[in-house]
């Protein structure tokens, strides 16, 4: 299974290079930055959508799962980026969006039955803030996210042929698999009945204060959801699927049944401490099936989510777990959030994490000859061109790692270590993580195979903010 511990990378397709001088990204733009990828060592990328799109959600809202947006490209881009990642050795994944389309789709208008519709509206919410119905022609109809993505009835079995015919589409043009969205909203209660309100038991992942005050057994996770996803199995054979499933990962049945991995949200949500991260960990790890995730388009990068300072021991900890990571674009340079709307579900609110990939020190990053559609974040100091040929730089860091995370043992064993120290082995290889602002000791021992800054490492003492990885530990038989 090639993706066991592959590296992912996350190319959202809008601001990664544009290659028509629109200031939009498209797919010749991601053809000719593939070296770029090859030279970093990943295995795959995963496109976020690229198929048209009112771009209510930026491709969230799909009109039709068969096509590409002209924004993006043409079937024949397409094609050809798929050929020449393969020629260079990298998959390519889609993002399947099956839990609504656009409300634009014609499907909307031509088989409103593909839908799910109330008379009145219940007391679901919509992730998006407010309630998840919206009026049409005197009824209701169902969107768990924007107005603009009307849900699917995956109980209807016309809709589902639909869906298996547009997974195989993408596969016969030779896609390795697909990232699958929102797939704990894919079916919800039959009879539509209201959430319940919270038992006061923690969902466990964090949610807005109006979520917070209903159970949400309802208006999701149904206890069929295993029935459609077996059918999406049957459509995509062994190619991969990897679900954001937004529960913790002691509520993964039945999506592990069906597809090969989730996002792992609760390390994703886990504060900078050694002891919460290692708690995320172990809750993890307790079952196989863990993608690991820290950063994408909707919830920011590694340098402002962890802080500057922390941002390459979260890199280390992203690379050095045991199964597949996802990299969001621009954190192999430490590129930071730009500016955007404060509330992070409003129409802008998620710009900060989006603004285009920096390749070089001109002013729009050398993203596009036009006018970028989001502006650089301070591209003259960080940008592909600066960190590639200097060994100290956080592209450099990365790029080594990935090429240590192929020798690394398959098992993973948590160490104790001192407050603030997070520590782990895989085989013969120890990682030791100081997320505090002070000094700590750290249980590694052996010689120094990766640090994430020259001379973090010291005698057994780990800087400030520092993470390294040795061969051997102190005590262990090899150390
Ligand atoms: C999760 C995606 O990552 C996000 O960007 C999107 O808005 C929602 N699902 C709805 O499709």
């Amino acid at each position: 299974m090639w993706w066991q511990d592959a590296v992912v990378y996350q190319v959202y397709p809008r601001s990664f290079q544009d290659s028509d001088g629109d200031g939009v990204g498209d797919l010749p733009g991601i053809e000719q930055r593939l070296d770029h990828l090859a030279w970093l060592g990943v295995d795959a990328l995963w496109l976020s959508p690229v198929y048209p799109s009112p771009m209510h959600d930026f491709g969230y809202d799909v009109a039709d799962y068969e096509g590409i947006d002209p924004l993006f490209g043409s079937l024949e881009d397409f094609d050809s980026l798929v050929a020449a990642a393969r020629e260079r050795g990298l998959r390519v994944l889609m993002d399947l969006v099956p839990c609504h389309s656009s409300i634009e789709h014609p499907w909307f208008r031509e088989h409103p039955d593909w839908y799910i519709w109330r008379a009145e509206p219940n007391n679901w919410l919509s992730a998006f803030g407010g309630s998840a119905w919206s009026p049409l022609d005197g009824r209701w109809y169902l969107h768990s996210f924007y107005p603009e993505q009307p849900d699917l009835d995956w109980r209807n079995p016309e809709v589902v042929g639909a869906m298996q015919e547009a997974l195989r589409f993408w596969i016969d043009r030779g896609v390795a698999g697909y990232r699958v969205d929102a797939i704990d909203r894919l079916l919800k209660d039959p009879e539509l009945r209201d959430d319940p309100p919270s038992t006061g038991e923690p969902f466990g992942l964090p949610l807005s204060d109006a979520e917070k005050r209903l159970a949400l057994t309802r208006s999701r996770n149904a206890p069929d959801t295993g029935a459609a996803l077996a059918k999406m199995r049957e459509a995509v054979d062994d190619h991969l699927l990897v679900g954001e499933v937004y529960l913790p990962s002691a509520r993964w049945q039945p999506y592990l049944q069906h597809l090969d991995a989730a996002f792992a949200f609760e390390l994703l949500h886990a504060d900078w401490d050694a002891a919460v991260l290692r708690r995320a960990i172990e809750a993890t790890t307790r079952r196989p099936g863990a993608a690991w995730v820290l950063s994408n388009h909707d919830f920011g990068r590694l340098v402002t989510r962890f802080g500057a300072e922390n941002a390459r021991s979260a890199a280390l900890m992203l690379l050095t777990l045991p199964g597949p990571a996802f990299l969001y674009q621009g954190d192999e340079i430490g590129l930071g959030d730009g500016p955007g709307g404060e509330r992070q579900f409003d129409r802008a609110g998620r710009d900060r994490f989006r603004h285009p990939m920096q390749w070089d020190a001109s002013p729009a990053g050398g993203f596009t000859t036009g006018e970028p559609w989001l502006p650089a974040v301070d591209a003259e100091r960080i940008n592909v061109e600066a960190q590639r040929d200097d060994p100290r730089s956080t592209l450099s860091m990365v790029r080594d790692l990935l090429t240590l995370r192929r020798v690394l043992g398959n098992e993973l064993e948590l160490i104790d270590a001192a407050p603030g120290v997070l520590s782990y082995r895989r085989g013969e290889h120890a990682v030791a993580i100081n997320t505090s602002s002070g000094k700590r000791p750290a249980p590694l021992d052996g010689d120094v195979v990766l640090e994430t800054s020259p001379g973090a490492l010291r005698g057994r003492e780990l800087a400030a903010h520092s993470g390294a990885v040795t061969m051997g530990l102190r005590g262990s038989p090899k150390g």
